[in-house]
């Protein structure tokens, strides 16, 4: 039930308690699964530990038991999950494959961080600690985040984890999971501005070379990202088996995600070969004010599941996700516009809702601001707009509501978006605290977290200095997903 007036309607969140990075994102007989870093016992960063979700569409989400729990000074920081297939580590107790979680063990109070097994064999409901912990210890305070996957042309698992604060990615190879060795390193490079955090290497389609692959790597920094505080940015490059080779020295860092809501992403692993996709989702929060969101009783939220691809670009390849085409069926009462000229200023639409899918296309004319606002009620409103001068889409959130817990909160976040054959699509989704707007299908993305009223549900359209084509426009509302 809604305890709150911000509790999203489609994005998953715990019924109660913190939660902050996905980790073990999996697939295994028809089930999504979903582990994160949960506090069982309350709403702070504390009791490190994984909670655990099941779902069968990506939209649905069932909370289950505690995964792994903190234990003995020890918790449970973030980390991956495999199907161990060929049972490579013995884990197997039946006929099925183990599935094996690798995390970072984060020892307190003496900080200290060295990397772990678990294993399951009942679908991951119940977990067993490996004897042989740790199975990678260097002594060292900063050293964590484990994302391992199956590398097939050189026949082992590749482990890609970070020492945060020399902001450095590290490769480990291994034959069993279990026994690890170091194969290279890669950085300083990009954004040092705050620990590194959360790596993930990904081999993804570059969309518009059809055939053609390239490789991803993605690293958090937990400060000095675009708006100052932790945000993604991702490196492209190839990746051999041994090293990762980045396409060119590394000038300005490429951001993941231009809002200041996406943090710490993991992808699913062993998804379908059928489905022929990558999807992650993020922790849709910032360490900067993360700690004093206005939420009660549970803290944190994850953003939606997006598919991953690259666009190649004159010399660049860019990152672009969607969201998962499996939101579809939370959509309920359409409302569409067909073609119009937007005049001056701000106009009221038919529709209302704190949880809505919206899809425009504009076409561009004399007007250098236009888009729509969301989220409108008294005092408040959530802006949306590209700047056509600027060639950039926005998100400003100054009014969106409650704003002022953190100085840091109440901002305008912009990401540049040339237009597309003169025209600008906009794929945003609203929730009762937080909107994603995906820009000219997915080649700049924001997200950002909002509080505003639940009476808030105005939705507008408006144009400034000058006239733009409102080329056509689809509103849904979105149904909850419990
Ligand atoms: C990222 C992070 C990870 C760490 C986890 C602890 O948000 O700081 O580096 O493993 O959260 O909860």
């Amino acid at each position: 039930m809604d305890d709150s007036p911000y509790r999203p309607r489609y994005h998953f969140t715990p019924k109660r308690n913190w939660i902050n990075d996905p980790n073990g994102l999996i697939y295994l007989q028809g089930e999504y699964h979903l582990f994160y870093q949960y506090n069982p016992a309350g709403p702070d960063h504390d009791n490190l530990s994984w909670g655990h979700a099941v779902s069968l569409d990506l939209v649905h989400w069932e909370e289950l038991s505690l995964a792994l729990p903190y234990t003995d000074g020890v918790m449970a920081f973030s980390g991956s999950a495999v199907v161990d297939w060929r049972d490579t580590s013995g884990f197997a107790e039946g006929s099925g494959p183990p599935l094996v979680a690798i995390f970072t063990g984060h020892h307190t109070p003496r900080e200290r961080q060295d990397q772990r097994l678990a294993y399951s064999n009942d679908q991951g409901r119940t977990w067993t600690l490996y004897a042989g912990n740790p199975v990678l210890d260097r002594g060292l305070r900063d050293f964590r985040d484990p994302k391992v996957f199956w590398h097939a042309p050189s026949q082992k698992w590749v482990m890609v984890l970070v020492l945060s604060d020399l902001h450095k990615v590290q490769f480990y190879g291994s034959k069993d999971l279990k026994t690890w060795h170091h194969l290279s390193d890669f950085g300083p490079a990009g954004s040092t501005g705050g620990v590194w955090e959360v790596p993930e290497l990904l081999e993804l389609p570059v969309e518009n070379q059809p055939g053609q692959t390239h490789w991803v790597l993605k690293v958090d920094v937990g400060g000095g990202g675009p708006w100052g505080g932790s945000a993604a940015q991702y490196f492209t490059g190839h990746f051999d088996g041994v090293r990762f080779i980045p396409d060119t020295p590394e000038g300005e860092p490429r951001w993941v995600d231009y809002g200041q809501d996406f943090y710490a992403a993991l992808s699913w692993s062993d998804l379908p070969a059928e489905q022929n996709r990558t999807v992650w989702l993020g922790w849709m929060n910032n360490w900067r004010y993360a700690k004093d969101l206005p939420t009660h009783p549970w803290r944190g939220a994850l953003t939606l599941p997006r598919t991953l691809a690259l666009r190649s670009e004159g010399e660049r390849l860019y990152l672009v996700q969607r969201p998962v085409r499996e939101l579809e069926q939370l959509r309920t009462e359409r409302y569409s516009l067909g073609k119009i000229s937007l005049p001056e200023g701000a106009m009221p639409l038919e529709p209302q809702g704190a949880a809505l899918e919206i899809l425009a296309e504009f076409e561009l004319g004399t007007a250098h601001d236009f888009g729509l606002k969301v989220r409108v009620g008294a005092g408040e409103e959530t802006r949306i707009g590209y700047h056509r001068l600027h060639q950039e889409l926005y998100l400003d959130r100054r009014n969106s509501g409650v704003a002022h817990f953190s100085e840091h909160f109440p901002r305008r976040h912009r990401a540049s978006l040339p237009p597309e054959a003169g025209r600008v699509r906009l794929h945003v989704f609203v929730d009762l605290c937080s909107v994603e707007v995906f820009g000219n299908e997915g080649r700049a993305v924001i997200t950002d977290l909002i509080f505003p009223q639940p009476e808030s549900t105005g939705l507008e359209v408006f144009c400034r200095g000058g006239t733009v084509n409102l080329r056509s426009l689809e509103v849904w509302t979105l149904r909850p997903r419990r």
